[in-house]
């Protein structure tokens, strides 16, 4: 046994080549407020509702709540949400000042639906459709019923907590009984008495002051349908979510660049979504508890990593036994503001999470399309002669990348004239070859009086404020730089105006926009960040604010590329920073990661977890940011990278040139492979970002999405399909000569699935793991039988210019010999298509005939787009012929072609999409 501890320490610490600073960050002990909250323990919660103080409207509730610890009263209101959700807030009743309340992430107003309540002593039941919420008085505590299934509970584990706001020397005496410890007593003015961290904290040599001392919010949900939790990215860790409870550090979200992040790490990201979804044989659900300050999630329950104590325990016991899984979420100051999301399936979870806070906007096709970046090219012949390579090298590209060295000494919306003398030309041969330019524009504002963007936020008074009221100064990439106040309107319209054309003349109207270091990233701040008594807009400190920071820049940036174009082009950002509701403006990527296999494979899980939590259009740098990539892991990157939304190749300044051409030519030609093979499926991509946007269901999704009954796939972290359609299961392992390849089951038992490998349409009928052989070239990649999948197959250099280009339908039936699919078409660019110019086409394969058929009938849409073939997947007899019949019902004949045993294809049927019906018949 500890031989193989040994190993495993020694393989560990050889596998970590990189490793994060963990001293630039807090653990939860070191947090004052997450150490507070994360301790309470009562038997029975001291939370009581005041019965008297009900009152009942249409669609909610309102009633006190009482601390019998100290007499602090609360009121809570619960309202009942369209589509099985509920929502709760409970704030104090009288604070010393308005606690915050997060702003922009709901998408805006929920669907309220009516309620209908009764109450019996010290409980009330709400009911909302077929639910039912349960509300407790004493203890108090809420249960949420989907169709008289307990679902969730809140403050079942009596872990509420409730710090109010309150003055220095307002602080009532110490306890007599000092033993007598109760966790929501007013601190002491004793200093001898007080916790430290009340009122003042340290972080190495940062201070931070908190005028109104502890504001934490804290409180448990149990899952009791739930076998995994999972949600709250940005991690980069497991998708299922791992027991904390006495297991190390709760997962944290605050957003922070983490320089050499470290895998298997619940240490926060760049990014933070709180929501939390349990998932089991029975339903799924989900909470989103909305709070914009640092937040801690602890997590127990979880059959994903029992603590080793747990496991003990009940292996001793001789039972397996374990509770529902719970989370209990702590936040450091806003309000308790919770959505109770009942499912039950996983699909009706992430659906209720899209419909409060969005779903992304349909990109352009452009931004499908693969993206070439890296820190940094150097000057306009460099990016021109990189874009040549490409189409010298016959590899598709669609966008160059432009990252921070192309300013004017890092002052944005400027430009390096040494280095780029004429961009707006060098924009313009970019696009003449069917291409975009993307460059960079971080939050941060150097400090430099010949700078007009400095000069106006200095004499407006728009930077963010220092504890003193002073503008505030930190330290980035441009040395000395102080912070736009995103939260004010005012500043975020100034902001948004600089990227107009008439003001930043040196841009294009369709240039897409990176917005990096918006945690934001501070070098020389308290963790790399702002300090928290930073103060904003509307007098809330940059603790109330600080997760959302990012996202309230994205709001400037998207208002801006709108209005650069007239409302015409749909904006494309992407961005480091994120938070709930990021998705309506920005693509989201994972920031710094390494050329490590490891990092390869946790590019998964993270764009897994960041897809339920609304964001589908993520990727992860292709080639790892840090370090020089092998050229098989480089390939391998590539592979997968061309199978989840965003694909972006990216590189640290300091690492060695890696355009494909760079590597041998076999390497080249498997990149290179893995390019056209992404173009290939473009037409698929678009639509399913189309269907995104208008169901809100992600793009890239857990098995369990589709598979919800099979437990297998709860904790599969190395597959995962597109839609309902694809199942990736890309190859992450150096030198790997075949791969385990898991097949789900539809029942949770042996009822499988058809499968057709993409590439040679091999057919896979099984529940269980199959062993499949790759060669350099293969990545594991199989179409669902009853599925049918928009292909094309003429590559060209850009996505842009295959608009027009025909489409191939590939039909996989299932056991049924039937299949379903769709396609959706418009100009790729505009927002027309929210004005009715689409066509959105039902194909449906049943007893041997391909029908289409407009699913928006009073949509429309001219394009030039037509079947040129459709190659049916499955059938056991090859027809002799088939037959064409258009919407005029006008028949024509169609040749088969290329038979094999379990494909064939009908050749260039030759029908425009524009045809509002046609159908093709095999023929015996
Ligand atoms: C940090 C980003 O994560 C990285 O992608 C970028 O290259 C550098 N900033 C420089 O802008």
């Amino acid at each position: 046994m500890r031989r193989y501890t040994l190993i495993f320490l020694l393989v560990i610490s050889v596998i970590n080549i990189l490793a994060v600073d963990k001293n630039n960050f807090k653990t939860c002990e070191q947090a004052s407020f997450c150490k507070r909250s994360r301790n309470v323990q009562h038997e029975k919660s001291p939370f009581e509702v005041n019965i008297d103080t009900l009152i009942v409207s249409p669609n909610h509730i309102n009633v006190d709540l009482s601390n019998k610890h100290n007499g602090q009263i609360f009121v809570l209101k619960l309202e009942g949400i369209k589509g099985n959700t509920f929502h709760f807030e409970i704030d104090e009743k009288s604070p010393l000042k308005p606690r915050y309340r997060v702003v922009d992430a709901l998408k805006g107003e929920p669907k309220y639906e009516a309620i209908k309540v009764t109450s019996t002593g010290t409980d009330i039941t709400v009911k909302c459709g077929e639910n039912k919420a349960i509300i407790y008085g004493a203890p108090f505590k809420i249960e949420f019923y989907q169709n008289d299934v307990l679902t969730i509970s809140a403050n079942s584990k009596a872990k509420m907590h409730f710090e109010h706001l309150r003055r220095r020397q307002d602080s009532p005496p110490p306890p007599e009984n000092e033993n007598e410890h109760n966790e929501n007593e007013a601190p002491v003015q004793d200093q001898n008495h007080e916790e430290p961290g009340t009122w003042e904290e340290n972080f190495k040599s940062h201070h931070d002051v908190k005028p109104n001392g502890p504001s934490a919010v804290a409180l448990d949900f149990t899952y009791h349908q739930a076998n995994i939790l999972f949600g709250i990215p940005e991690h980069a860790d497991s998708f299922a979510l791992k027991t904390t409870v006495g297991n190390g550090d709760p997962y944290r979200l605050y957003n922070l660049d983490v320089f050499e992040y470290e895998l298997n790490s619940r240490m926060a990201l760049y990014g933070s979504v709180p929501v939390v979804y349990g998932h089991g044989q029975k339903s799924a659900s989900g909470i989103y508890w909305q709070n914009a300050a640092e937040t801690w999630v602890d997590i127990a329950g979880t059959a994903s990593e029992q603590n080793v104590m747990e496991s003990i325990v009940s292996f001793v016991a001789g039972s397996r036994q374990q509770d529902a899984p719970s989370a209990h979420f702590i936040s450091e100051s806003g309000i308790i503001d919770v959505f109770v999301m009942l499912g039950p399936s996983p699909n009706d979870a992430f659906k209720q999470y899209t419909a409060l806070t969005g779903s992304g906007n349909l990109p352009q096709m452009f931004a499908i399309g693969y993206h070439q970046c890296r820190w940094n090219y150097n000057d306009q012949q460099d990016v021109m002669q990189v874009a040549h390579k490409f189409d010298e090298h016959d590899i598709p590209m669609d966008t160059m990348w432009l990252d921070i060295e192309y300013t004017d000494s890092k002052k944005y919306f400027t430009w390096d004239h040494q280095k780029f003398p004429n961009a707006v030309e060098m924009m313009k041969n970019l696009t003449d070859m069917g291409r975009h330019l993307t460059f960079i524009i971080d939050p941060h504002i150097k400090r430099d009086s010949g700078y007009f963007f400095h000069n106006d936020c200095t004499d407006r008074g728009y930077y963010i404020k220092n504890k003193d009221g002073k503008d505030y100064e930190g330290w980035c990439w441009p040395g000395s730089a102080s912070y736009p106040d995103f939260f004010d309107p005012e500043i975020r319209k100034y902001y948004a105006d600089q990227y107009l054309l008439e003001n930043f003349k040196e841009n294009a109207r369709d240039t897409g926009i990176w917005n990096d270091m918006n945690e934001p990233s501070v070098f020389n701040g308290p963790e790399i960040t702002m300090p928290k008594d930073n103060l904003h807009y509307g007098g809330w400190e940059h603790r109330d604010v600080h997760n959302l920071y990012g996202q309230m820049q994205l709001v400037g940036t998207f208002d801006g590329l709108l209005r650069r174009a007239q409302n015409e082009l749909r904006p494309f950002i992407l961005t480091r920073a994120h938070f709930s509701g990021t998705q309506r403006y920005a693509a989201v990527w994972t920031g710094d990661n390494a050329a490590e296999w490891g990092h390869l494979e946790a590019s998964i899980p993270m764009c897994l977890s960041l897809s339920v939590a609304g964001i589908s259009f993520c990727g992860a740098d292709i080639g790892g940011f840090f370090g020089n990539p092998e050229s098989e892991l480089l390939y391998r990157w590539y592979q997968t990278g061309a199978f989840i939304p965003f694909f972006r190749a990216h590189a640290h300044i300091d690492t060695k040139r890696r355009e494909p051409w760079l590597y041998p030519e076999d390497v080249k030609l498997i990149i290179r492979d893995a390019i056209r093979k992404r173009y290939s499926f473009l037409p698929l991509w678009y639509t399913m970002f189309y269907e995104h946007e208008r169901s809100g269901l992600p793009i890239m999704r857990p098995l369990l999405s589709q598979y919800p009954l099979d437990k297998n796939v709860y904790n599969i972290d190395n597959q995962f399909m597109l839609s309902d359609k694809l199942l990736i299961r890309p190859v992450m392992q150096k030198g790997a000569s075949k791969v385990d390849v898991y097949f789900p089951s539809r029942n949770g038992d042996k009822q499988a699935d058809i499968w057709y490998d993409i590439d040679d349409y091999r057919k896979i009928e099984r529940v269980g793991v199959e062993s499949v052989p790759v060669n350099t070239y293969k990545v594991p990649v199989y179409q669902r039988g009853g599925t049918i999948i928009p292909r094309k197959m003429r590559i060209r250099r850009s996505a842009v210019l295959m608009e027009n280009d025909p489409i191939t339908l590939i039909v996989a039936v299932d056991s049924d010999k039937r299949a379903k699919g769709t396609l959706y078409l418009d100009d790729e660019k505009s927002f027309a298509y929210r004005q009715g110019k689409y066509l959105y086409i039902e194909f449906e394969f049943k007893d041997g005939v391909l029908s289409s058929q407009l699913i928006d009938e009073t949509a429309s849409y001219t394009t030039k787009v037509w079947l040129e073939r459709v190659i049916i997947v499955g059938l056991d007899k090859v027809p002799s012929s088939a037959t064409l019949r258009a919407s005029n019902n006008q028949a024509t004949q169609v040749e088969i072609i290329d038979a094999t045993k379990t494909a064939f294809t009908i050749r260039k049927p030759g029908i425009s999409f524009m045809e509002p019906t046609w159908s093709i018949t095999l023929n015996n």
